[in-house]
């Protein structure tokens, strides 16, 4: 199948790729994914589980892989404006596959719960969003010359994607803040949030996720990032939902005026 870059391999997974996303919108709208405290229990969470720490590493390291393969195999791979993303993209995921899950503070006493499941799909997902970049970046994409860089695209998408991911990241600070760097078994496993983008909803730091791949997908400019994009609201905007329903049944005293993932809207 051909009709976005000519190559049968990359069209045809596009599609492949955009139906995976959609069954994911769906799907989540019923059950969020297996893993954490709050949801990595329940019928969905049949099956191998896995610590949390080893879940989210293991589940990201193709997000370290994948896309440098890729784009080291493509013809414009020494250009200034595909080596700026790649640099984006081994920031973006230096953070997500080996920074975050180090720093991650796990409660004494608390049983595995990332589900294998969880981290098979992640795969999937990761290597169709690498190599949709990468493959974009330095063999199928005309736009990526130099002049990419004064493009109103590239320009906002950058300012949206460092919005968003400084949100993300001051957001997963504050939750990690909230257990002591050597919790003690003694004390609740989770607590109310406060500060930051808390202020306004339930989980700023998926707002934040979406937004800087929101961001991404402006300043790349093709539709392998927008796949990577509704994956993440596909699935992010549903667990904000049920994360809010959550705190609301376990916490009388949770700030009435929060919304979910979307300040003033939802
Ligand atoms: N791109 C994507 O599709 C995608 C998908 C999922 C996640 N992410 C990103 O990955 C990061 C982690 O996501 P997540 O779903 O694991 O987020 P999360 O529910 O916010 O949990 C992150 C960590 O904070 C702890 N925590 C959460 N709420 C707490 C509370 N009220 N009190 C004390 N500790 C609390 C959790 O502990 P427990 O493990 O004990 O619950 C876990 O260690 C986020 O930045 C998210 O945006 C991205």
């Amino acid at each position: 199948m051909q009709w976005y870059t000519g190559n049968t391999l990359y069209d045809t997974l596009l599609i492949v790729g955009f139906a995976y996303s959609l069954l994911v919108m769906v799907s989540s709208v019923f059950g969020t994914a297996a893993y954490g405290g709050r949801f990595g229990g329940g019928k969905r969470a049949k099956g191998i589980k896995l610590g949390s720490k080893t879940g989210w590493i293991l589940m990201e390291l193709p997000g370290l892989l994948v896309f440098p393969v890729v784009f080291f195999m493509g013809p414009n791979a020494d250009q200034s404006v595909p080596l700026f993303f790649l640099a984006v993209w081994m920031f973006h995921y230096t953070n997500r596959a080996l920074v975050a899950p180090m720093l991650m503070r796990v409660q004494p006493g608390s049983t595995a719960s990332f589900s294998l499941g969880v981290v098979i799909a992640g795969w999937a997902t990761l290597f169709l969003h690498g190599y949709f970049n990468a493959a974009y970046l330095t063999q199928f994409g005309e736009q990526y010359t130099d002049a990419w860089f004064s493009d109103p695209r590239f320009q906002i998408g950058l300012v949206v994607y460092v919005i968003g991911f400084s949100l993300n990241v001051h957001s997963d600070s504050i939750l990690r803040n909230l257990r002591a760097p050597n919790p003690s078994p003694d004390e609740p496993r989770y607590k109310i949030p406060y500060g930051g983008g808390f202020k306004w909803v339930t989980c700023p730091q998926y707002f934040g996720e979406i937004l800087s791949f929101t961001g991404f997908a402006i300043m790349v400019w093709n539709l392998g990032a927008v796949f990577v994009l509704a994956m993440t609201a596909g699935n992010l905007i549903p667990r904000a939902l049920f994360t809010h329903k959550w705190f609301h049944k376990n916490f009388d005293d949770y700030p009435k005026a929060r919304k979910a993932i979307i300040p003033g809207i939802l």
